[in-house]
């Protein structure tokens, strides 16, 4: 199905935002990366826990090191910058609710990337190596990694994507 579109800004950024897997030479400025994560630390967490914790990597030889954990590592070559998120196993409280949390921040921080004119992508092959990436970073083993996200300006704006039509995923309406 074509994406929607919307007049509603809300609902318009989130039919509007692509994965964006290529990205231009221009750095991206700190206190952009900083309000991407602040986003992600709007989003719901159960009992507000907020277990989410974060690794920014701009650093071109811890970055080659992350390439080579995925087999998408050409994309965190090209990207300017990636943010690691992690979950604090010591901050959770149910299994299930906190990854759904941690699932709601990377939806923020895609679309805060995307309102701020940057493209990013939700790289998450490379969980098969989680614990390499928390070795890599140093870090402890009460962090587990959620995702990566790659970031920067996009190269171009020619992504597509489609859905499911709604009447193949509503199962049943009972009105
Ligand atoms: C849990 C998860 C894991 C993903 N892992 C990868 C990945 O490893 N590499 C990649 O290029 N895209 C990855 N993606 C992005 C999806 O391919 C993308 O969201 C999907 O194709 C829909 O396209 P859109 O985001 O442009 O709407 C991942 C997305 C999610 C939610």
């Amino acid at each position: 199905m074509e994406r929607p579109r919307s007049e509603n800004p809300v609902l318009e950024a989130i039919y509007s935002r692509r994965s964006v897997r290529d990205y231009t030479a221009e750095p991206v400025a700190k206190e952009l990366i900083y309000e991407i994560i602040q986003a992600g630390t709007w989003a719901p967490s159960g009992l507000n826990n907020q277990p989410w914790r974060f690794v920014i990597v701009q650093d071109p030889e811890k970055r080659e090191a992350l390439a080579q954990l995925t087999r998408y590592g050409e994309i965190i070559r090209r990207a300017p910058v990636v943010i690691a998120v992690f979950v604090d196993k010591e901050a959770m409280y149910h299994e299930v609710k906190d990854h759904q949390a941690m699932g709601a921040c990377l939806q923020n921080m895609l679309l805060a990337a995307h309102a701020l004119g940057l493209g990013a992508v939700w790289l998450g092959e490379i969980l098969k190596n989680a614990d390499l990436v928390r070795e890599t970073l140093a870090l402890p083993a009460n962090l587990e990694l959620m995702a990566v996200v790659a970031l920067g300006h996009p190269k171009h704006r020619n992504q597509r994507s489609s859905r499911k039509p709604l009447k193949e995923v509503i199962l049943k309406e009972y009105w």
